[in-house]
């Protein structure tokens, strides 16, 4: 009972500081944000809507990223000088993030260009990345891509280059390299900790991607006995699932899309059968709130602890400290070359 009381009365501080601050404040919420946050938002969406939302706001001084820090860091080099970008919890990271270290990839980079030539490869970063690596890619005429955009990305790509170098999430590669026709054999995985990534010189000639060997902890526990057993369950149910699940997992289901494309899929879906959703478990939970008359199902439980670092009172404490804690910051050098590949990103359609 108390923390009920203790959160209504957050959420009306939390009212009055919005109302207080008016048109300054703008308030960006991720998906997978819990429902009491997403309820405060100005906008909700995914990593890409929101890097839309940063990139064309001009009004409002403040900007506080409910998400985790890669998305807020994109908010930030997108938005103006004048503007402020705060996270409520500096500490909300990502785990597939922090397997790219920018100093592993450019020396993989280095050793990667030296058997295929550094005129052929077009290194293109998941928006799930250090800002240095979108940096990188800037500089090397490469982009920036989320799970919304990655098949236009690698087409952008290939058009520029004969070879993608793709990191850090080896899934959303090789499943947006699938979607496109890609064959097997002319993918490679690179591990940063075997010389040439664990290849061969002649593999990594006749390779068209190179995927870094990162993945999404919270993706990649969805296992192809959830689907069976689901389907086993459920036999008329329809199955979505994100493209940071396995390929397996991806074969077994009916659809396959970034977090919009699910969205959007629950909202299309005949309410005459379940939709059995395979992502992140608040954006599930909000689904089938938003969605009474459908039956909405988790293909299993998954929830991404670090999405779920922001709270109500340390969104009520960035409000209270506004423009002062929790501040993104960029240097101006790595700013000006990872704006470049965003940009570029922006510029291609969804
Ligand atoms: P979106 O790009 O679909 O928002 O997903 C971000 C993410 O972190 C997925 O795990
Ligand atoms: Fe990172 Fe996975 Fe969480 Fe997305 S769900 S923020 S990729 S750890």
């Amino acid at each position: 009972m108390s923390f009920v009381v203790d959160q209504k009365e957050t959420i009306e501080k939390i009212c009055a500081r919005k109302n207080a601050l008016g048109d300054d404040l703008l308030i960006l919420t991720h998906h997978y944000q819990r429902k009491e946050i997403v309820d405060l938002g100005d906008f909700r969406g995914d990593s890409f809507g929101l890097s839309q939302k940063a990139a064309a706001h001009r009004t409002a001084r403040f900007i506080i990223f409910c998400g985790v820090h890669f998305m807020a860091e994109s908010a930030e080099i997108l938005s103006r000088p004048q503007q402020t970008v705060q996270i409520p919890a500096v500490e909300a990271g990502c785990w597939m993030a922090d397997m790219a270290d920018p100093i592993v990839v450019a020396n993989a980079w280095e050793e990667l260009t030296s058997i295929a030539g550094a005129g052929s490869v077009v290194p293109i970063v998941y928006m799930n990345s250090d800002a240095d690596l979108k940096a990188f890619c800037g500089k090397h005429g490469g982009t920036v891509c989320t799970s919304s955009n990655a098949s236009t990305a690698f087409g952008w790509g290939f058009e520029q280059r004969e070879k993608v170098f793709f990191f850090p999430d080896q899934h959303l590669g090789r499943n947006t390299a699938n979607h496109m026709g890609i064959p097997p054999e002319e993918m490679i995985v690179w591990d940063p900790e075997k010389p040439l990534g664990g290849n061969t010189p002649e593999g990594i000639k006749g390779a068209r991607v190179i995927l870094w060997d990162g993945y999404c902890l919270v993706h990649t526990r969805f296992r192809t006995e959830h689907i069976r057993s689901m389907r086993h369950r459920f036999p008329e149910a329809k199955i979505v699932v994100h493209p940071e699940c396995t390929e397996e997992v991806v074969d077994l289901a009916d659809a396959v899309g970034s977090t919009s494309f699910i969205v959007k899929y629950v909202e299309d879906a005949p309410s005459d059968r379940p939709i059995i959703v395979g992502t992140e478990i608040n954006l599930i939970n909000r689904l089938a709130l938003e969605h009474p008359d459908k039956t909405v199902l988790a293909l299993h439980h998954s929830l991404c602890p670090n999405m779920f670092k922001i709270s109500l009172e340390n969104l009520l404490w960035s409000l209270d400290n506004i423009g002062k804690v929790n501040v993104i910051t960029v240097p101006e050098a790595v700013k000006t070359d990872a704006r470049l590949a965003l940009d570029r990103m922006l510029a291609l359609a969804p």
